[in-house]
């Protein structure tokens, strides 16, 4: 059995059109619930512009009880297979700031998700988790059975979620779950239609380093180059998003596929860490802009080092990152030159 019509929720966001691109390239279809809080509907039309076929959409907010019936009654309609969940908010500091907000939005859209899916009877879902569930507790390369201490209420979010639906699998055999833990999602579309458009100052390197380039900010802070690292800055295991939605349709593939694989986690990454000043390197090359930047202090609450030991899901999942860092920025900086303005151009 394969799963050919998935909820895609978060889809109009920076993963979730990637992810529904390779949906819809390898021929399913989905239905997008989304609110737009960190995304836009014209992302949609560049995914239908790049894959085709037919991606249906439902604007709606899984965290407003407002709204649950009608995403309820428009799930079952749809007759889904099952479910790629990567709704909700993921600032690390605003989490931080604002921590009951994080909790409210992001424990909420999965009880609706979940709910709907029941109605439905379609108990398959693969669910948007994140390498922060391991905290700074692991030794690089870290693999699945690591230790679990997120630093962050953002991170403690993600796990009180997976921990939820290792539940759920638990108490109801019928249901078939994924925990992905992403690295460091980056680059964009090769067709250099979609990408990363965030909202205000960017929190994360890539981004950052893309608008400097592009010359919308003047200059990249470095946060700390007195690391235990090879060059002093911290490393981090960059994926490209195209690989990384690839891995979205091979975890669903899987769980259609299995007879009862429980809840099952997921490192999503290449295994191998790059670290800031090899970044921007590889980003200068890539761009052929210059990337000013100055060393400043170390930024609160961030670690020396985390890549990922992916065998597991090369493993269990036939799935693995082919995209190298020079790819990640060659597409980041296509998508980031052809939309200076992200999608507010349109
Ligand atoms: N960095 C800078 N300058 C910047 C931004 C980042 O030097 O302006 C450095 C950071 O210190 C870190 C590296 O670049 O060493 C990567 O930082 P990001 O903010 O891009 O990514 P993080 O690894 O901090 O965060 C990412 C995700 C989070 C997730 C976390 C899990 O964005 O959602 O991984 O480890 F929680």
């Amino acid at each position: 059995m394969t799963a050919k019509r998935i909820v895609v929720a978060g889809g109009a966001g920076y993963i979730g059109s990637h992810v529904c691109v390779e949906l819809l390239q390898a021929g399913r279809k989905a239905l997008v619930i989304d609110n737009f809080a960190n995304s836009s509907p014209v992302a949609l039309d560049r995914v239908r512009e790049i894959a085709g076929g037919n991606v249906e959409l439902l604007r709606a907010d899984l965290a407003d009880p407002a709204d649950a019936e009608r995403i309820v009654s428009a799930v079952t309609a749809f007759r889904p297979d099952g479910a790629i969940h990567l709704a909700g908010l993921k600032a690390v500091g605003e989490s931080v700031a604002e921590p009951v907000r994080y909790y409210a939005v992001n424990l909420p859209a999965t009880f609706t998700l979940i709910r709907a899916l029941e109605a439905a009877g379609a108990r398959l879902l693969v669910f948007s988790s994140s390498a922060t569930v391991y905290g700074d507790l692991n030794k690089s390369p870290v693999d699945e059975t690591g230790a679990l201490g997120p630093t962050n209420p953002y991170g403690r979010t993600k796990l009180f979620i997976e921990e939820m639906l290792r539940d759920l699998a638990r108490a109801d055999k019928r249901w078939k779950i994924c925990n992905l833990r992403y690295f460091n999602p980056v680059g964009a579309h090769a067709s250099g239609k979609i990408g990363e458009d965030p909202n205000g100052l960017p929190n994360n390197l890539f981004p950052f380093i893309a608008q400097v380039a592009v010359g919308r900010l003047p200059k990249l802070k470095v946060f700390g180059a007195d690391y235990p690292t090879r060059d002093g800055s911290g490393v981090r295991d960059y994926i490209h998003v195209v690989d990384l939605a690839a891995g979205h349709v091979a975890a669903i593939d899987y769980l259609a596929k299995e007879a009862s694989p429980g809840a099952v986690e997921f490192n999503l990454g290449t295994g191998r860490g790059v670290s800031v000043f090899e970044a921007i390197a590889a980003f200068k090359r890539a761009s052929n802009r210059d990337i000013p930047f100055e060393v400043t202090a170390r930024r609160d609450g961030d670690i020396a080092e985390i890549y990922a030991r992916p065998d597991k899901a090369e493993k269990l999942l036939g799935w693995r990152a082919t995209r190298t860092i020079e790819n990640m920025c060659a597409d980041h900086w296509r998508w980031q030159s052809a939309n200076p303005n992200g999608y507010r151009d349109e």
